[in-house]
């Protein structure tokens, strides 16, 4: 998945909206997947995954501000999440299918959250670049 110069505005472009609300987007787009996917509840033994609990919020945090940060390397986003890459493939060893339920419950929190910039073209743009980092975190999988 190539990111042509469009896709890398369009993104930056979303992205100036959810800088500075990180938490209150992860903790909803995590806490819709534990809903809809229950699945992905299994890489979370002994977490208290309810909507208002510490936890999705500063996990929710953590992941929505690596999409940050990765945006800002937009250029080199093997070489900002090399770490988070080995951490997923070696330590936690996420089946990749979750990747697309998360990518899904996040573009689903940016239409709740930003109705009108979610135009079809950003859409596809944020589409492609959680496609990316989906790539760059499963890349270390034996
Ligand atoms: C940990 C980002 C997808 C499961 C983390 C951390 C970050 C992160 C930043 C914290 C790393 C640290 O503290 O060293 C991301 C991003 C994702 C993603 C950007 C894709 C957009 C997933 C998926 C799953 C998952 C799909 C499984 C359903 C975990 C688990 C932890 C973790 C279990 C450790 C949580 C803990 O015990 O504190 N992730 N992640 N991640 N991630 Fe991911």
């Amino acid at each position: 998945m190539v990111l042509s110069p469009q896709d890398k505005a369009n993104v930056k472009a979303v992205w100036e909206h959810v800088k500075g609300h990180e938490e209150v987007y992860g903790a909803e787009a995590l806490y819709r997947a534990f809903l809809c996917d229950p699945q992905t509840q299994t890489y979370f033994a002994g977490k208290d995954l309810s909507e208002n609990s510490a936890f999705l919020h500063s996990h929710g945090k953590k992941v929505m501000c690596a999409l940050t940060n990765a945006i800002a390397h937009i250029d080199d986003i093997d070489g900002c999440m090399s770490k988070l890459s080995d951490k997923h493939a070696h330590e936690l060893m996420v089946d990749p299918g979750n990747f697309d339920i998360l990518a899904h419950h996040i573009l689903t929190v940016l239409a709740m959250f930003l109705s009108q910039l979610l135009t079809c073209a950003n859409h596809r743009s944020v589409d492609k670049f959680l496609s990316c980092v989906k790539n760059v975190l499963t890349s270390k999988y034996r």
